[in-house]
């Protein structure tokens, strides 16, 4: 498929999700979140995309947020519309079932804050600058930011950055644990990759009960979630990885896994 406002490469295993309208630092139009939607149902279903690095187009933005040209007509039924849409991308990469890396290159602000939230890592650039800044615009997050940032920071710190719209720069939002790691621009991208080629030397299986484990298990009360948890557990014990990951322990080589 091709797309307008995504550039989308497959190496190794890994596909490269960029999103491309750096002149107007890759703002989240409809159509750009649809393509959004298009290419991670396509990356769903791809057996051979086992992960992926989300990034944004030129050397200033990750996403400066939703195209506020769009917002600044909106009625309450687009706008209520437009949220849905937004909300049901960001739940398809949060469930994909394998690993998404955000490289934050730049602005991530407003909806691209929500965007890299939903991602399961986030990798800043030194350059970064994240934050939630709708108020100022007389609106607030429609992407279920007011939902995700509290669950990553904390309630008090997203509400500091909910209700004030400031920005926090790389290290502020590594201190808070809105990004996992800082690293300089040029380092961004093959960080992101090394990343997730660990993650990715890992079973497949492992990998996608683990993120429904925590996606889902941190939405249930305890009791629930471990039971999810053991679930999960006894139906990893009937997978070939399983047989194969503990076997190749025991006789001292590293495992060959199928995802089977
Ligand atoms: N929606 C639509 N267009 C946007 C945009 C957005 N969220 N963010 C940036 N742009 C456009 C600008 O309008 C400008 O377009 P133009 O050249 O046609 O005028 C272009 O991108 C470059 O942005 P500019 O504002 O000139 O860059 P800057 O370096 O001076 O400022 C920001 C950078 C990120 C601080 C500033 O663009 C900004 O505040 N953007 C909006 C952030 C926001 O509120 N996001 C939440 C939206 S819900």
């Amino acid at each position: 498929m091709s797309y307008q406002n995504l550039l989308v490469e497959s190496r190794d295993g890994i596909a490269f999700v960029t999103v491309n309208r750096p002149e107007k630092l890759n703002a989240l139009d409809d159509r750009t979140v649809e393509e959004l939607e298009a290419a991670f149902t396509a990356i769903a279903h791809d057996p051979a995309t086992r992960g992926v690095i989300l990034t944004g187009a030129g050397e200033k933005a990750f996403v400066a947020g939703a195209d506020i040209g769009e917002l600044a007509t909106q009625s309450p039924v687009d706008g209520r519309e437009r949220s849905i849409r937004g909300q049901r991308m960001l739940d398809l990469i949060e469930g994909l079932g394998k690993p998404v890396v955000a490289a934050v290159n730049g602005f991530a602000l407003g909806g691209g804050c929500e965007l890299a939230m939903a991602c399961h890592v986030r990798i800043a650039s030194t350059s970064a600058k994240l934050g939630t800044p709708e108020v100022k615009l007389g609106i607030m997050c429609g992407y279920a930011g007011t939902q995700r940032l509290p669950r990553l920071v904390g309630k008090g710190r997203a509400l500091e950055m909910l209700l004030t719209g400031e920005m926090v720069d790389a290290p502020e939002a590594l201190r808070i644990g809105l990004v996992n790691r800082v690293v300089p621009p040029a380092a961004l991208l093959p960080e992101a990759e090394a990343l997730l080629r660990k993650m990715l030397a890992n079973g497949p299986v492992s990998l996608r009960f683990i993120l429904r484990a925590v996606n889902d298990g941190l939405e249930m009360g305890l009791g629930g979630a471990q039971h999810l948890e053991a679930t999960l557990f006894g139906l990893i014990c009937t997978t070939e990885d399983m047989k194969e990951g503990t076997k190749a322990f025991l006789e001292k080589r590293p495992a060959r896994f199928q995802g089977k």
